[in-house]
This record gives C-alpha cells, sequence and structure tokens, in this order.
C-alpha cells in the first residue's frame, strides 16, 4: 500500500491550488487592486482630461473594477470549503493514510497541524457567514467583527502557506529526499 493514498493526494494538490488562489486574490485586494490607490489614480488621471470627479465617485468606481476580484474569491472560497470538509470525511474513514506514529517529530506535527485546520475551518465558516449575511440577518457591527477575523486569520494561512513550503525545502536538505516526489506518486523514488 503507498503512503500516500490517491484521494489524499488529489486532495493535496487540489487544495494547494485553491489556496494559493485565494491568497492571490489576498494580494491583489492590498496591491493592484486596492480601491484606496486606485481610485487615487482615477482621480488623477481624469484630473489632467479636466475631469472631476468626488472622492465616492472615485471610490465606486475602483470598486467596480475589482468586483470580478471578489467572484474569483467566492468561488475559490466555495471550492475551499467543500475540500475541508471533503478532507475531514477522508480523515474520519481513515482514508487519509495519517495513521498513529508515536515518534516524537509526529506526534508535534499532528498537533501543529490541529491549530492550522482549526485555523482553516473558522475561515470557511466566517467566510462562508460573510457570503450568506444579508440572509442571515446579519447587524453591520457582527459582521464587522467577523470581517476583522476573517481578515486577520488570513496572515494566519499566508504564514502556514511559507512554512509549509520553507519546511519542505529544509527536509530536502536534511535526509528527507523527495517528500515532493512522495506527494505526486505516493511513495519513495527509488534509491531514496
Ligand atoms: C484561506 C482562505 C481565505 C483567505 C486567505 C481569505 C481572505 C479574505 C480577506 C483578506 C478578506 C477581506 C476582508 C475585509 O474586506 O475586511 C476576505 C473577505 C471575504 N471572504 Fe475570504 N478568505 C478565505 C476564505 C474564504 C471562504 C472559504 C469564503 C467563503 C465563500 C470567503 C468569503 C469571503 C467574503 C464573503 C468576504 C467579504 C467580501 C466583501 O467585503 O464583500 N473567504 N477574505
Amino acid at each position: 500500500m503507498k503512503k500516500y493514498p490517491l484521494q489524499l493526494r488529489a486532495w493535496h494538490w487540489l487544495h494547494a491550488l485553491v489556496l494559493f488562489g485565494l491568497l492571490g486574490t489576498f494580494f491583489l485586494r492590498k496591491t493592484f487592486l486596492s480601491w484606496r490607490t486606485n481610485a487615487q489614480i482615477l482621480s488623477a488621471k481624469l484630473a489632467a482630461l479636466n475631469i472631476t470627479i468626488t472622492d465616492d465617485q472615485a471610490s465606486a468606481l475602483a470598486k467596480a473594477v475589482r468586483a470580478p476580484m471578489w467572484w474569483w474569491h467566492y468561488a475559490l472560497g466555495f471550492a475551499f470549503s467543500a475540500l475541508l470538509l471533503w478532507r475531514l470525511v477522508m480523515h474520519l474513514r481513515g482514508g487519509d493514510g495519517g495513521g498513529a506514529s508515536d515518534d516524537p517529530h509526529m506526534v508535534w506535527v499532528r498537533r501543529v497541524y490541529v491549530v492550522v485546520y482549526g485555523i482553516l475551518a473558522v475561515m470557511a465558516l466566517s467566510g462562508l457567514t460573510l457570503y450568506f449575511a444579508s440572509s442571515l440577518g446579519l447587524s453591520k457591527a457582527v459582521m464587522g467583527g467577523i470581517k476583522g477575523a476573517h481578515e486577520q486569520l488570513a496572515w494566519g494561512v499566508v504564514a502556514f502557506a511559507a512554512a509549509h513550503i520553507i519546511g519542505v525545502f529544509a527536509g530536502e536538505q536534511r535526509g528527507q529526499r523527495g517528500i515532493v516526489s512522495e506527494m505526486i506518486s505516493g511513495d519513495r523514488p527509488r534509491g531514496a
């Protein structure tokens, strides 16, 4: 039997893709698609053409430009939530091949993963709550709190993605050759 079942490997790469997409929208929101910056650019460029617009009009235009980015965020967000559910079912059925190794390193890794999956679950639940906020009849204050938590925890997800990639590179250097290959083919390459 392979160390990583096909189901887990498929899940892993789909999850990586969707998570990078979500982090990509986070990055765009803070940079090229920041409505504050773009509202200033639009006002300045229109002023150069002798067209004056109010600050509110400039932000409405800038927000309209980045609206498609939010649609990507929602679509990826639903995919992310479905993937988490899939992983939970897989785990409960013992299909993720994790096993219960007593190796102290693995015990430590499992503890970290409980925290990581906890954060990912809160991201999914808070995101879905924000998406359905009007149907749920949430007040502005409650929504603001959830939005704040969703945004702060996004940094936790950035930290996890960075630590995970650094960890894989470090593992490759420290006698754990083939961990990437393992997550593609399911087990160790010959001779590794
Ligand atoms: C790890 C995954 C995720 C990251 C890093 C992330 C990041 C963010 C960030 C930074 C914001 C901006 C918050 C603000 O405007 O104050 C946001 C807003 C939002 N996210 Fe996520 N998110 C994730 C998952 C999800 C999921 C699973 C959903 C579910 C559909 C979702 C739905 C939303 C909604 C509805 C908003 C509010 C957008 C608006 O202001 O109109 N997010 N997200």
